[in-house]
């Protein structure tokens, strides 16, 4: 068996097209989408990341802002310009990029931003919609992950899937929305005693660990869809996910690949949360 390749950019493409169209309606009605992101410090892939999602707004014709911090700025600075982000009718979704340097604390920092403009899904109250299903913004790259997944049709109902990662923008939030969608969902993580034994029955597996190689295809079932959300750089330079892609896609029935898997779709699922959160506002508005 040689895999399906899952290719990112081109459903990315194809989502960034129909949420072009929403904003044009957006714009018809008088509203500009906007969303304003924030990066403290000068991390470099923070750096990378950052300009990808303004370039990502400016293609399909939402407003943006990026304002920037040196790691030395007082916390409550941060949490005056987002309390004046809520505050602002022109801005329908705030990021804060991750990680924050050292001495912020997050969760204040994040519980700081308006529910209603929280695209990342990061607050309290929407990761808490997780855990009953009717969280308002999805998490970007598990709810871009769900979109390629439906893009090939590939059910997830009473499948057995595997989570190997736990963390909070990733792993957590994944088994969550893929329990709200009745999979049997197993999540493992770095003190997990022998990983294989639990990958090894995945109908789904979605890994998401920061380890390249971390999957052998000796850990995989025949015909199992394995989604690489890993993004590595090796010391040659190259970018690798966590799965050793060229032996996996021998045995698997689809694969993401890395880079143009997961990696696009973050960046669209982030698009999505501000036009919804654009519409919204703008629905609540007509309705009050
Ligand atoms: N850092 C790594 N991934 C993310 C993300 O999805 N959102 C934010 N805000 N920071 C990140």
């Amino acid at each position: 068996m040689v895999a399906k390749l899952i290719d990112g950019r081109a459903v990315a493409r194809k989502v960034r097209g129909e949420y072009k169209l929403r904003v044009d309606q957006l714009l018809s009605q008088g509203v500009r989408p906007g969303l304003a992101v924030i990066l403290v410090g000068d991390d470099a892939a923070s750096q990378v990341y950052v300009r990808n999602k303004i370039r990502a707004c400016d293609e399909i014709g939402i407003h943006s802002q990026t304002i920037r911090f040196a790691s030395d700025t007082p916390q409550s600075q941060l949490i005056d310009t987002i309390q004046a982000l809520n505050a602002d009718p022109s801005i329908h979704g705030i990021l804060v990029q991750l990680p924050l340097p050292k001495g912020f604390e997050m969760g204040r920092v994040l519980e700081t931003i308006s529910q209603d403009k929280d695209v990342d899904g990061f607050h309290l109250y929407n990761v808490g919609g997780l855990i009953t299903g009717s969280t308002v913004f999805p998490p970007c790259t598990p709810y871009g992950v769900q979109k390629l997944l439906e893009s090939e049709g590939i059910p997830i109902e009473g499948q057995n899937v595997v989570v190997v990662g736990a963390s909070n923008i990733v792993g957590k939030p994944m088994a969550l929305m893929l329990t709200a969608k009745e999979a049997t969902v197993c999540i493992c993580h770095a003190k997990t005693r022998d990983l294989a034994q639990f990958t090894i029955l995945a109908d789904i597996l979605v890994v998401a660990a920061g380890r390249p190689n971390l999957i052998l295809p000796q850990m995989v079932k025949t015909g199992a869809v394995v989604i690489d959300v890993g993004i590595n750089r090796l010391p040659d330079g190259r970018l690798v996910g966590d799965v050793d892609f060229d032996g996996v896609r021998l045995k698997a029935s689809y694969i993401t690949p890395v880079p143009g898997g997961v990696g696009p779709m973050t960046v669209t699922m982030l698009l999505c949360n501000t036009v919804q959160a654009a519409e919204r506002r703008l629905l609540s508005a007509r309705a009050g």
